[in-house]
């Protein structure tokens, strides 16, 4: 989607949007349409869109009335984005290839424009690269947004979301992306042509560098399949030359049939976007190089795909980790952690990072537990999990913590080895979240995220369609705009 700033509205170039605050319909409104907007019940709740025309100057017009709710209420910004969603949802195949919206007379602020532009793009992405055979009159035809009148500073304002807005995108196009596309070595080729030229500097480790440096937990979730595994490194350093960076880790298992402890066939298909993680870790990486974040951050991908095969791992092996813990494999199927405790290890050693947030889909039990509202966080820090889950509040990427402590950590208990993969079934994600925290490195602040629930979405929300919804990209930006920046 296209978004351009222009001076003044015309004539002739598609549907003309106007923002409407709750009960408040413009005085200047046309009465035909005014009337009209009254009859169809359109009061301005956010997220209402009244589509009607006006005669102007021997034509007719398009005219939209999008809801943008109580102009004093404390989630503004997101019912902003909210009404810019709707809008773009409305005319995303009507035929209309641009659509105005006329701030004039909106009293939004720049934020607020930038908000509705923000809305009005994330919603309208949709990924139809494989549909050869779509309908005329089901094709996305809207391609251009302009912004008309728009308030002092807000194509400064919208320079900084339209960065965010191409984070997530880039994270929705590598969760969509099904998994003969979209493997270990093809992630990399992606995000290294996707980050060229952004300042993003790049590291791939391979199998052997792998083999070399111990990683037996990530390398035998990988021995199953004929696709190599991958770690993948991006760094920006756009704060204070030398000072500590903060790594985001993302598990990217880019296919997860559960292995030789193989997942039933109902839904298998999901588990495409068992790299929903790792995707999120990347589009937070492009989001930061293109608006130039003042802080120093670390991306890590571990990828992998999870396959049964005759050489793939068993139930009852027992892997040395490179940390030198030893882990026996109860279930291949929780191969997550098997990933991420490796691609922490060696991000630790390699960074002393001031702090290690990881994000992964992890287990299916946070699903039950939070369902798809709230992601669950885990962490060794009260400070660090408050910013997050204030960074979550504000940015629409919820988050709810969960315990952590030395009753579920003995639940992984090995007889043979230090610890094994899978505790029982009850506080599933507790006990995963156990496993990861004993990869992490004494006095590093450390949060997990289990973002299961969150990646794709079975029906339209706010600003995504069904589909991949770029979980965790809003949630990190705003936690380095808020805590790692100025
Ligand atoms: N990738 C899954 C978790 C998952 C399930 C994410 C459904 C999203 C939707 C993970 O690798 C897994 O299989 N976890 C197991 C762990 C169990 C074997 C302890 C699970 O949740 O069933
Ligand atoms: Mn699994
Ligand atoms: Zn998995």
């Amino acid at each position: 989607m296209q978004i351009e700033f222009v001076s003044a509205t015309s004539a002739a170039s598609g549907p003309l949007a106007r923002i409407v605050n709750l009960d408040a319909l413009p005085a200047d409104l046309d009465p035909v349409l005014a009337a009209g907007a009254k009859a169809s019940r359109f009061s301005g709740k956010t997220g209402q869109c009244h589509d009607g025309f006006v005669a102007a100057g021997g034509a007719v017009q398009r005219v939209a009335l999008i809801g943008a709710g109580d102009p004093a209420a404390k989630d503004r910004l997101a019912n902003l984005e909210r009404a810019g969603a709707a809008v773009t949802a409305k005319y995303l195949a009507s035929g209309e290839t641009a659509l105005t919206i006329d701030f004039a007379g909106s009293g939004l602020d720049a934020a607020g424009a930038a908000a509705v532009l923000l809305g009005a793009r994330l919603r309208a992405w949709r990924y139809d690269t494989y549909r050869t055979r779509l309908p005329e009159d089901q094709k996305r035809s809207l391609t251009t947004i302009r912004a008309a009148n728009a308030p002092e500073g807000a194509e400064a304002a919208w320079a900084v979301e339209a960065a965010l807005a191409d984070g997530i995108e880039f994270t929705r196009e590598l969760v969509t992306e099904p998994a003969n596309i979209v493997y270990p070595e093809s992630f990399v080729a992606r995000a290294q042509e996707r980050l060229a030229g952004t300042g993003v500097a790049i590291r791939v480790l391979d199998e052997a560098e792998m083999k070399a440096l111990g990683m037996g937990a990530l390398l035998g979730v990988a021995q199953g399949s004929v696709r190599p595994p991958r770690l993948l490194v991006m760094e920006w350093k756009g704060g204070p030359a030398g000072g500590k960076p903060t790594a985001f880790v993302g598990k990217g298992v880019t296919f997860d049939t559960g292995g030789i402890s193989l997942k039933p066939a109902g839904g298998m298909e999901d588990m495409k976007w068992d790299m929903g993680g790792a995707g999120a870790v990347a589009g937070t990486m492009l989001a930061l190089a293109r608006r130039k974040a003042k802080a120093n951050v670390i991306g890590v991908c571990g990828l992998v795909e999870n396959m049964p095969d005759g050489n793939a791992q068993r139930p009852g092996d027992v892997v040395t980790s490179m940390s030198g813990q030893t882990i026996e494999v109860i279930n291949t199927d929780a191969e997550g952690r098997l990933v991420l405790c490796d691609a922490i290890t060696w991000t630790q050693k390699e960074f002393a990072p001031a702090a290690v947030i990881d994000l992964a889909t992890l287990t299916g039990a946070m699903i039950i537990s939070l369902g798809h509202e709230h992601a669950g966080i885990f962490s060794n820090d009260d400070d660090l999990a408050g910013k997050l889950v204030a960074a979550g509040t504000a940015s629409g990427d919820k988050l709810w913590r969960f315990p952590l402590g030395p009753a579920y950590d003995k639940l992984i208990d090995s007889p043979i080895a230090d610890m094994k993969n899978v505790g029982p079934r009850e506080g599933g994600s507790i006990t995963a979240a156990q496993f990861i925290q004993r990869y992490v490195d004494k006095g590093t602040p450390w949060a997990h995220l289990d973002i299961a629930g969150m990646v794709w979405a079975s029906k339209p929300g706010a600003t995504w369609d069904k589909g991949a919804t770029g979980y965790g990209v809003r949630l990190l930006d705003r936690f380095v705009r808020d805590h790692l920046e100025g």
